[in-house]
């Protein structure tokens, strides 16, 4: 069991919190009761991971929107964050007491690996089999509700993947309207949830149509190397393309570069999105290092797992902007 001391729960929320205001806020349960462990002379306080999001209600650094907010994580090419960025957006505002759900709608089930194996080790063959997902609601075997699972933290949950995902795109391109299904599937979700987030494929394909169209916000990771440069100018182009052919209205689009790098030719990428997307890129990009990759083997956060980084500093940069966007549009 992890233990959350003051001084740990202090560096997730960047938030100073003094010991009187933390015993009268107990005691007026505005916050979960803290167990106490004694050290030497002094009886320290700590909280369970569980108990994270009722400390993130009243210490944490974003606030839940007044409806539920549906995010997708989409951009035409791979590795450049999408699945990280959903991630750690999706956990943070859990951590921050937003009650949230992840929809995994790429075949390689990164996501779904992420949050599922958080449970601990699996026990059994049975537990290593994939779990019923968003197919098996479209072909009516099971309720939505019924597919969705849990995670560590009470206010994350998700929508597994399975590789039977990639029959999605079979079973959507047959019927006669072909983007709105996922929009129908998780409407009945949106008065449970606060936050939704769907973390996409590269592909270009109706799935990821029908995240669009689920969607009022669209995240775009762009990466700061040549690579990724050479191959995204088309893909906003089409993103923003299919927007206007379907009449859709998103509160927010955001660019945001990631991957940055110390050197002049990655300097040189950013300045161009920025140049060239001007009001949609994000002012706040994320640096490429490898703590990224650390943090998400070990299936948290980089406020969880390295909140002294830099990197920590760029991610609470960029959601406290992205939030400004979500929040806002529920919030004035
Ligand atoms: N800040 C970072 N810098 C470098 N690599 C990172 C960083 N954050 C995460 N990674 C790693 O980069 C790889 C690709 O990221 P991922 O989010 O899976 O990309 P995508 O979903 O766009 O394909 C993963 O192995 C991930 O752990
Ligand atoms: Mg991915």
């Amino acid at each position: 069991m992890d233990k959350w001391t003051t001084r740990k729960v202090e560096k997730l929320f960047k938030k100073r919190l003094y010991s009187n205001i933390l015993q009268s806020e107990e005691l007026k349960q505005l916050i979960p009761p803290a167990q106490r462990e004694q050290r030497g002379k002094v009886s320290a306080r700590f909280w369970t991971t569980e108990q994270l999001p009722g400390l993130g209600l009243r210490y944490g650094f974003i606030k839940a929107p007044e409806s539920c907010q549906v995010a997708c994580v989409y951009t035409a090419k791979g590795g450049v964050l999408k699945t990280t960025l959903a991630f750690n957006i999706a956990r943070t505002a859990a951590l921050n007491g937003i009650k949230t759900l992840v929809i995994g709608l790429d075949v390689q089930c990164s996501i779904t690996d992420l949050l599922s194996k958080n449970l601990d080790q699996y026990e059994s063959i049975e537990d290593v089999k994939s779990p019923p997902g968003l197919f098996s609601v479209v072909k009516g075997d099971y309720k939505i509700h019924e597919v969705i699972q849990v995670c560590d933290l009470p206010t994350l949950h998700y929508l597994p993947e399975n590789p039977n995902i990639s029959l999605l795109e079979h079973e959507f391109s047959s019927r006669d309207n072909k983007i709105d299904s996922i929009s129908k599937l998780i409407k009945p979700l949106k008065s449970k949830y606060e936050l939704i987030i769907f973390d996409c494929s590269p592909s270009w394909s109706v799935v990821i149509k029908n995240a669009l169209l689920a969607s009022n916000h669209v995240i775009s990771p762009l990466g700061c190397d040549v690579g990724s440069y050479r191959s995204v100018s088309q893909n906003i182009q089409r993103i923003s393309q299919f927007k206007e052919e379907n009449d859709l209205f998103w509160d927010s689009f955001s660019v945001i570069p990631t991957l940055r790098e110390n050197s002049k030719i990655s300097a040189q990428i950013e300045a161009q999105y920025r140049t060239e997307y001007g009001d949609l890129c994000s002012n706040n990009s994320i640096r490429r290092t490898v703590l990224g990759q650390e943090n998400s083997l070990k299936f948290k956060t980089v406020f969880e797992d390295a909140p002294n980084s830099s990197l920590s500093d760029n991610y609470f940069d960029l959601i406290k902007e992205l939030w400004v966007k979500i929040e806002g549009v529920t919030n004035g």
